[in-house]
């Protein structure tokens, strides 16, 4: 059963694509030992089963409906949507700007809340995203903006494909990129915004481990001072 939410820690971690949020969220999660949220995997699921089923990402009833009854399972590393291994399936660009184009409904994204929600047990939740800190985890203990340039964000993603051996063209990437982090802003539900309490980081000079140890090392110091203040 999922615990009260203001009960359980969450660190809500936010930012542009491809910008590290997955693999900082990852690591931040393990060493704390806390449960790990990819909430852009949702809006991908959506977008992949839409596809296959021939609704018409501007459909947002059928879009909502079919958010809602999404039968998903995540584990070991693994995505499963309704018995099908679509892990890799999800991450492809089709996918990638089909999240985008679905994410633009507020129904769709009202219909994702509660999933996401039921993310947040003990020991506590590292969530990811665009509106974690803003919209689906507001109380969340510690919240970070990760940024990073456009080009070293399309140069990590160039490279996360060269690596899985697709063939990838930089330039059309950094396109992308732009198209992507303009929708995701610009869009009236939930756009992707830095919160007020949120303290931001720039992964483009730091590199990823730096920015895993200062987020550990912001959890470890509201852990201490919230020690303090019970004593
Ligand atoms: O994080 P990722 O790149 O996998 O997200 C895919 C898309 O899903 C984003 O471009 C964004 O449009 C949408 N998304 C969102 N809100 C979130 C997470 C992802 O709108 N919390």
């Amino acid at each position: 059963m999922t615990e009260s939410l203001e009960a359980v820690p969450v660190i809500a971690i936010d930012g542009p694509s491809a910008s590290g949020k997955g693999t900082i969220a990852e690591r931040v999660a393990a060493a704390l030992g806390f449960h790990y949220l990819d909430s852009g995997a949702l809006y991908r699921l959506v977008a992949l089963a839409a596809l296959r089923r021939g609704i018409d990402l501007d459909q947002e009833v059928a879009l909502a409906e079919l958010a809602k009854q999404l039968d998903v399972l995540f584990g070991g590393g693994q995505i499963m949507l309704s018995g099908h291994d679509v892990t890799d399936d999800i991450r492809s660009e089709i996918c990638s700007v089909g999240a985008s184009r679905v994410a633009v409904w507020p129904d769709v994204r009202l219909a994702l809340l509660t999933r996401q929600r039921a993310f947040c047990e003990p020991p506590g939740l590292v969530a990811e995203g665009r509106d974690m800190g803003t919209v689906v985890f507001p109380h969340a203990v510690l919240k970070v903006f990760l940024t990073a340039s456009a080009e070293a964000r399309a140069e990590r993603r160039y490279k996360q494909l060269k690596e899985k051996g697709i063939d990838a063209n930089i330039r059309t990437l950094l396109q992308e990129l732009h198209e992507r982090d303009e929708r995701d802003s610009a869009r009236s539900a939930a756009p992707l915004r830095k919160a007020a309490d949120a303290r931001e980081i720039d992964s483009t000079v730091l590199g990823i481990d730096e920015v895993v140890r200062q987020v550990l090392e912001w959890h470890r110091q509201i852990v201490v001072r919230v020690a303090g203040s019970d004593r």
